[in-house]
């Protein structure tokens, strides 16, 4: 399997429960690597750029509102199949669908505070890995 790599964000809930440490043991646990990290308070027009392919779903304000309401926790995660590795890892969308042992059903409350983002493709890694980390312009090595 190729070397990835894939864009995950610990959103604000997750960053205000304190649990960024226990999130990123279950990255390396898995192998992955993080490669590139940094903590942020987005601006909203930076969230409403990242999440642009939902302008028009009607839960996008609600989104934006959420990801701009506290610090978030930014980084690039790299391994083998990385950014299905991280889905996997992530559990589904709505935490109360997700699979036992995920990071969703363990941390997340509900489907607008879902405690992490990660890339769902490999177009999308290229380009949210380059939505926030611009020097670092790559997917897979
Ligand atoms: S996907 O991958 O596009 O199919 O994901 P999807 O389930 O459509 O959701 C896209 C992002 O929107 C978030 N989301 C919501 N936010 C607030 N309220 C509601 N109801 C809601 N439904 C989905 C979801 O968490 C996705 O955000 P990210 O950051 O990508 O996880």
């Amino acid at each position: 399997m190729a070397i990835e790599r894939t864009l995950s964000i610990i959103k604000p809930d997750a960053v205000a429960k304190n649990v960024i440490g226990q999130i990123y043991t279950r990255f390396e646990s898995a192998g992955l690597k993080v490669v590139a990290a940094r903590m942020a308070q987005l601006s909203r027009a930076e969230a409403e750029g990242f999440y642009a392919v939902h302008r028009e779903r009607p839960f996008f304000k609600d989104l934006v509102d959420f990801m701009v309401s506290g610090p978030v926790m930014i980084q690039v995660l790299e391994g083998e199949g990385a950014i299905a590795k991280n889905r996997d890892l992530m559990g589904a969308t709505d935490p109360k669908k997700a699979e036992k042992g995920t990071i969703r059903a363990d941390f997340a409350d509900s489907i607008d505070a879902n405690a992490v983002h990660g890339s769902d493709g490999e177009d999308t890694a290229k380009n949210e890995i380059a939505y926030f980390f611009p020097a670092l312009n790559v997917y897979s090595r």
